[in-house]
């Protein structure tokens, strides 16, 4: 009983001085403002309701927790500028209608912070009010990545960059049919000026299927009006695999192209005629006039990369109709390609039948 009549007196005591501030009818109105780096931010500060005479308006901001006066309005209307913000401040309200405004300009992230507004009344004393004033810094959107060669160990395919930002930006990944076989690891860095980089990395085991797909990096902050969209391609280099013969023209070929499933493309395309002289050719190009069937026979196709090479093999006779065999098979293994063509020949020949 006693200590709940002790309360009582205590809030008899706060509800009296809520009171005494309310009859005197001070109402000191600040807003707490957020400016783009370098842009001009207006403090608004306003003293209502009250019969007393203001002497001063002082305005302080928090530097590492110790308030300093930087901008002093006497009543006369004179002004006094004080310490780091220099003359940069300029008083825009009106001393007799107790409108304390200041305008700064060019704000940097030193001038984050939190600010006072103080009226120096008599005979009530100071009346103050806090206001918060946020400098916000655009991000710098960056994507990086290198080529990787397939495997199928987690790799960092990409990286999204969003530096010195202020506050901290949003960045993530638009995977689209990839969001299964891809994720995402993100991390920050908090810099001594205030600002955040993200980094957001984009991980998966490269496979060629990877390759040539693309993806894009989506940065988002309150200073930007559209969102920043930083496309990117996965380049994945892949050994040669795949080989495919195939005519210029299906019933009058005369020229045959070697075609490789592989990145980067080959460096090099060998040709050549089995149990016959270096046919004529050009890269990936085999010429083969239709009218000479003296050329008949087999060739092999060897495309290299630096990851390795692959040979595949065409079978042209041109006393008949002009065929195409291929099939796929490492160099070291042409014999068994070869005898595959064969096979393939002699299954065409027994289809006739
Ligand atoms: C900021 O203020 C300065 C001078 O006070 C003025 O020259 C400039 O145009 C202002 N900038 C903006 C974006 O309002
Ligand atoms: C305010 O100042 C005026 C003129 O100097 C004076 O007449 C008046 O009494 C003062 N009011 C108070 C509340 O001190
Ligand atoms: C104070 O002054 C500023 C600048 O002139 C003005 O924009 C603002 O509306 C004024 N505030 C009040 C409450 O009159
Ligand atoms: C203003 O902020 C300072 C520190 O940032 C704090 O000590 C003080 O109590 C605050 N005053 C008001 C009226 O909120
Ligand atoms: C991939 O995207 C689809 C459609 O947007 C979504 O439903 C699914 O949850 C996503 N998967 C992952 C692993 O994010
Ligand atoms: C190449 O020559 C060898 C020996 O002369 C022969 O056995 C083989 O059948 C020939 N191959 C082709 C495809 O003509």
């Amino acid at each position: 009983m006693h200590g709940n009549a002790f309360d009582l007196s205590l809030y008899g005591l706060f509800l009296i001085h809520l009171k005494c501030s309310s009859i005197a009818g001070f109402k000191i109105i600040g807003h707490d403002s957020t400016v783009m780096k370098g842009g001009n931010t207006t403090l608004f500060c306003h003293l209502t309701e009250t019969e007393e005479n203001i002497t001063h308006i002082i305005w302080q901001k928090q530097t590492k927790g110790n308030p300093h006066s930087f901008f002093i309005i006497h009543n006369d209307g004179k002004t006094e500028h004080r310490k780091d913000l220099q003359d940069k401040v300029k008083f825009i309200g009106n001393f007799k209608e107790n409108n304390g405004s200041i305008q700064l300009p060019g704000m940097s992230l030193l001038d984050d912070g939190i600010y006072t507004c103080i009226f120096n009344t008599f005979p009530s004393g100071q009346i103050l009010t806090n206001i918060s004033v946020t400098v916000h810094v655009p991000p710098a959107g960056k994507v990086t990545g290198s080529t990787h060669v397939s495997d199928h160990y987690d790799v960092t395919l990409a990286s999204c960059v969003a530096s010195n930002a202020r506050p901290a930006a949003e960045v993530l990944w638009r995977l689209g049919a990839l969001n299964d076989s891809l994720r995402t690891e993100t991390s920050s860095t908090q810099h001594s000026d205030g600002t955040v980089t993200v980094v957001t990395n984009i991980l998966g085991a490269p496979s060629k299927h990877l390759n040539q797909k693309k993806i894009q990096c989506v940065v988002k902050h309150s200073t930007l009006t559209k969102q920043l969209e930083l496309d990117y391609v996965i380049n994945v280099h892949y050994p040669p695999e795949v080989v495919k013969i195939i005519p210029d023209d299906p019933t009058e070929a005369e020229e045959y192209h070697c075609l490789v499933d592989c990145n980067p493309t080959p460096t090099s395309y060998i040709w050549i005629r089995v149990n016959g002289s270096t046919p004529h050719s050009e890269g990936n190009k085999l010429f083969i006039p239709k009218s000479s069937s003296d050329l008949n026979g087999v060739y092999i196709c060897t495309a290299s990369t630096e990851y390795g090479s692959v040979s595949g093999v065409l079978y042209v006779d041109n006393t008949g109709s002009a065929d195409v065999c291929q099939d796929l098979f490492i160099s070291s293994c042409a014999i068994l390609g070869l005898l595959w063509c064969l096979f393939c020949t002699v299954s065409r020949v027994l289809t006739f039948y």
